[in-house]
């Protein structure tokens, strides 16, 4: 079965309707994808700080993540968000298992060079023997995105970052979902990217904040061959579903040029 990664945005994760999660469902059955779910949680974890009155901040869309921030990074995204997506899809009827890149070697990292970020780190390799055993299986992994580093220090890694290494790992597809129709651009929705293009929007800031590391990671699976990365808003009526059968919506990300009008 071909495999997709779906990454849920932390922005979108609680009005996110059944439906939608009834779409992963279907597309393991109806399309025979095998849905692999990386989950964000940057409004929850925002929340959790600013009620512990712990400063945070962000640059370039990266979390700056000193030690008190990062055990409420691990807190909500391996505690209360990966445990509430999961049982929602568990209480559908799908197998679907929690896990945190922590656990079992899933997801290694090295800390970033930019020391400003504190414990960011970039994805050194992802274990797909545990994904194989878990979807051979029927599992439906939902996996948080933290990471551990050579000398077993955990790392935050940006879920965009994640999933797009998991996605480059499986040779699977990869599908963001936002609160966002796709890239914007001059008030209109973008429907084709290509890498070089990224990087001009970047440069004009027309591109910014949580956008900056998505379009990156988008843009550098593209580079790296995976066949599909597409920016959708989880909130249009069966986004999932519709992908599955090769709807165009959100943003495409394709490897050769596409003029962006203007
Ligand atoms: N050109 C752009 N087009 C669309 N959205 C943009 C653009 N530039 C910046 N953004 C911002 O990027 C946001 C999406 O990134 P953000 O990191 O906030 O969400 P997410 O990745 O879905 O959630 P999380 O980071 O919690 O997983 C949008 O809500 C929007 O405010
Ligand atoms: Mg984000």
């Amino acid at each position: 079965m071909p495999y997709v990664v779906i990454k849920c945005g932390g922005s979108i994760l609680n009005q996110l309707p059944d439906a939608f999660f009834e779409n992963i469902l279907q597309i393991k059955q109806q399309y025979q994808l095998d849905p692999i779910i990386v989950h964000g949680g940057g409004p929850a974890i925002s929340a959790a700080l600013e009620k512990m009155r712990i400063k945070t901040r962000f640059i370039n869309g990266m979390r700056v993540t000193t030690e008190p921030v990062l055990n409420v990074v691990e807190m909500v995204l391996s505690g209360s968000i990966n445990k509430s997506i999961t049982r929602k899809l568990s209480s559908m009827g799908a197998k679907a298992i929690g896990i945190s890149g922590t656990d079992c070697g899933l997801l290694t990292a090295k800390k970033l060079d930019y020391d400003k970020l504190g414990f960011v780190g970039e994805i050194e390799s992802v274990n797909s023997h545990v994904l194989q055993a878990l979807l051979g299986q029927q599992f439906i992994p939902v996996i948080s995105p933290l990471a551990l580093s050579k000398n077993g220090q955990r790392l935050n890694i940006n879920a965009d970052l994640a999933a797009a290494a998991i996605a480059k790992k499986m040779n699977a597809a990869l599908w963001m979902v936002t609160d966002v129709p796709g890239v914007m651009h001059e008030g209109k929705v973008l429907p084709h990217l290509t890498p070089e293009q990224v990087e001009m929007l970047i440069r004009k800031k027309a591109v910014t904040g949580g956008m900056i590391p998505k379009v990156r990671a988008a843009a550098e699976c593209i580079q790296s061959g995976v066949k599909e990365v597409v920016i959708v808003n989880g909130m249009e009526e069966n986004s999932l579903l519709r992908l599955a059968g090769g709807g165009k919506m959100g943003t495409k990300f394709t490897g050769n040029g596409v003029l962006i009008d203007g």
